[in-house]
């Protein structure tokens, strides 16, 4: 994996097997206590008691089916699952409206930089649109988050071999977006996109519950919209609770929803595209399911 950030072994962290494990468990699980630099620990006793006996927080078990990352203490547990990206699929083959897709205005053979990659469900949705000739490059601050999504991608098997497809075509990066946009030249992908984690959160998304408490949870700046608009080509598009106060400041020139929907997207013109068009215009979209 390349990255941009320290290769500094994420701290009181430490990798082990299911209960039983094959010797091909065993393997993958000291691989990923080898490239994370973290300590394999043999599996000879519960989680909470083999994280108190290495004084670590945090496990990744490694199993023949998934690997979970748990902190005894907190009953955390989290492993990679592409959440609603196969439901939201289904609807986009349908014909039905994608609201992300929509304020994106995505076309085939685009390119997308996801600068919060999450669980990648909005970034599978972008591969679909982009189809094979596009491009969909992920980031994710959180190490725990990325390296569990960036190996979902390789080898997360869902019912749906259409989805499965998708997701081995999202790249992704462990980095922080505030380091990697400015690498990046100008109009250097079609569409930039913001989703940060919300302070307010929505009371139904249970499955965002683990997902926050690893996540980097740092507001979007004014500035970092700044730098997206430069490394846009077309726009900059920010996901939000519906009826953000945040619009105005990040410089939003169209919010694009669905009646009835809890959330919104703003569109921010790219520096580029804004000038190409004599001006940003502001309006609001909204079609009915
Ligand atoms: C709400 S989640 C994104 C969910 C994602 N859109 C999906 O479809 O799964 C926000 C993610 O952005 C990550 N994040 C926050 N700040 C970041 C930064 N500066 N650089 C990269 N990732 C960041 C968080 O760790 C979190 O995983």
């Amino acid at each position: 994996m390349t990255n941009l950030n320290s290769n500094e072994p994420p701290k009181d962290l430490a990798v082990t097997t299911s209960g039983r494990p094959t010797e091909e468990v065993i393997h993958t699980a000291q691989d990923w206590a080898e490239r994370l630099g973290v300590p394999f620990v043999l599996r000879v006793e519960g989680i909470q008691k083999l994280a108190a006996r290495y004084d670590v927080k945090g496990l990744l078990v490694v199993s023949a089916e998934r690997i979970t990352y748990r902190e005894p203490l907190t009953a955390l547990e989290y492993f990679f699952h592409p959440s609603m990206a196969k439901v939201r699929l289904h609807n986009c083959l349908r014909g039905h409206d994608d609201p992300l897709l929509r304020a994106m205005a995505l076309q085939a053979g685009e390119s997308v930089l996801d600068c919060t990659l999450g669980r990648a469900t909005d970034a599978a949705l972008c591969a679909w649109k982009v189809g094979p000739s596009g491009r969909v490059l992920g980031l994710e601050k959180s190490r725990i988050l990325a390296e569990l999504t960036i190996d979902g991608l390789a080898h997360y098997v869902d019912s749906a071999t259409r989805l499965t497809e998708l997701l081995r075509r999202v790249e992704a990066l462990w980095a922080d977006y505030h380091e990697f946009l400015p690498t990046c030249a100008d109009d250097s992908f079609d569409i930039v996109y913001f989703d940060p984690i919300f302070h307010d959160p929505l009371e139904q998304s249970q499955a965002m519950v683990p997902l926050r408490a690893l996540a980097d949870s740092s507001p979007l700046t004014a500035e970092a919209v700044a730098e997206a608009r430069r490394v846009a080509r077309r726009r900059v598009v920010i996901k939000q609770r519906k009826g953000t106060p945040l619009w105005e400041e990040l410089g939003v020139s169209e919010v694009v929803g669905s009646p009835g929907g809890k959330i919104e997207y703003g569109v921010v013109i790219a520096s580029g595209a804004c000038l190409g068009q004599g001006g940003c215009r502001r309006s609001r979209s909204f079609r009915a399911e």
